[in-house]
């Protein structure tokens, strides 16, 4: 691979979640690839798991791994082309971005959307100005539009956890939530799961709530969450923002929140969140703390998604 900012950089994902599973039986077994090479993780918004497991997947593979919180040490970086900066910014990524592809053998960046400027968000223009200019590989560590590094790491552990014949049943589903997040890990999910076409696949949402068309493809789409959860073998919470309006809230309905009595209508399905996760707004304790959840697994995976994305990039 020579970049990972989507599912599209993939060219068999299946293949992907096989080398991850190995990681996994084996971290070190690969520690000389990365030798004399060095990650820089570029964090322009707040990380714990993305940061951690990267760091760590780096370390596996035998590179240096440099953290630089560009949003709380930086300078404020400016990403449109031809801007006239007397405002806040203070350097363009013009100058930035060769500077760290000299520095590095690969940058990892963090880059959360406006959710005021649905083209600028939906181009990507933060993640590719780093793409044009620095010259190296790039890695998404989350973007305004996607977070692949979760969504391999969520088929990773459905794929571990599901040993039946049959595809499995997968849902997603919106969750109330006390502000407006990014489209981005449900996009992905989606995504991915499309790409990989091993699932039957619902997406469930309160009206107004639907996704990007792009990212949903074939998957089934309802706004009743009853109906969807029916037989589910794993259900994905997520709160979004609404797409077409861009950036808003207009339901936090607790109806919407996860419970025991809703996984009732589930094939005891496993459940899935990206973290981190507001309790009881999001998804309720007695979920959560319960053997249905899967939140810790995932987030484990976390390591393996990037040792086999930084692997494969090294293999280039
Ligand atoms: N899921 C995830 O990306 O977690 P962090 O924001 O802590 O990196």
């Amino acid at each position: 691979m020579k970049k990972f900012l989507s599912v599209h950089d993939v060219p068999n994902i299946s293949s992907l979640i096989s080398q991850a599973l190995t990681y996994k039986a084996d971290p070190q077994k690969d520690r000389s690839l990365g030798s004399g090479k060095r990650i820089g993780l570029l964090f322009l918004n707040p990380s714990m798991r993305t940061r951690l497991s990267t760091q760590i997947a780096a370390q596996n593979l035998g590179m240096e791994a440099i953290v630089f919180n560009v949003g709380q040490d930086g300078w404020a970086l400016e990403f449109e082309e031809e801007a006239i900066m007397s405002g806040s910014t203070v350097e363009h990524v013009k100058e930035a971005a060769p500077i760290l592809g000299k520095y590095f053998d690969i940058l990892g960046v963090r880059t959360f959307p406006s959710l005021k400027n649905k083209e600028e968000d939906y181009h990507e223009l933060y993640i590719n100005q780093f793409v044009k200019y620095s010259g190296i590989p790039i890695v998404s560590l989350e973007s305004a539009t996607v977070h692949p590094l979760q969504s391999l790491t969520d088929l990773i552990t459905i794929t571990e956890t599901f040993k039946e014949k049959r595809k499995p049943k997968i849902v997603l589903t919106w969750a109330p939530h006390v502000k407006a997040l990014p489209q981005c890990v449900a996009n992905s999910f989606a995504e991915w799961i499309n790409a990989w076409g091993n699932a039957e696949f619902v997406i469930t949402h309160p009206e107004d709530y639907e996704l990007d068309k792009r990212f949903t493809q074939q998957a089934t789409i309802t706004t009743h969450q009853d109906e969807a959860l029916k037989d589910a073998d794993f259900v994905y919470v997520k709160n979004w923002s609404t797409y077409t309006d861009y950036g808003r809230v207009y339901c936090n309905d607790p109806k919407w929140m996860l419970t025991h009595k809703k996984l009732e209508l589930t094939n005891h399905a496993k459940v899935m969140h990206c973290l981190p996760v507001r309790r009881n707004i999001e998804l309720s304790d007695e979920v959560l703390d319960s053997k249905n959840s899967l939140v810790t697994q995932q987030a484990v995976n976390r390591v393996w998604a990037a040792q086999t994305v930084l692997s494969e990039i090294l293999k280039r």
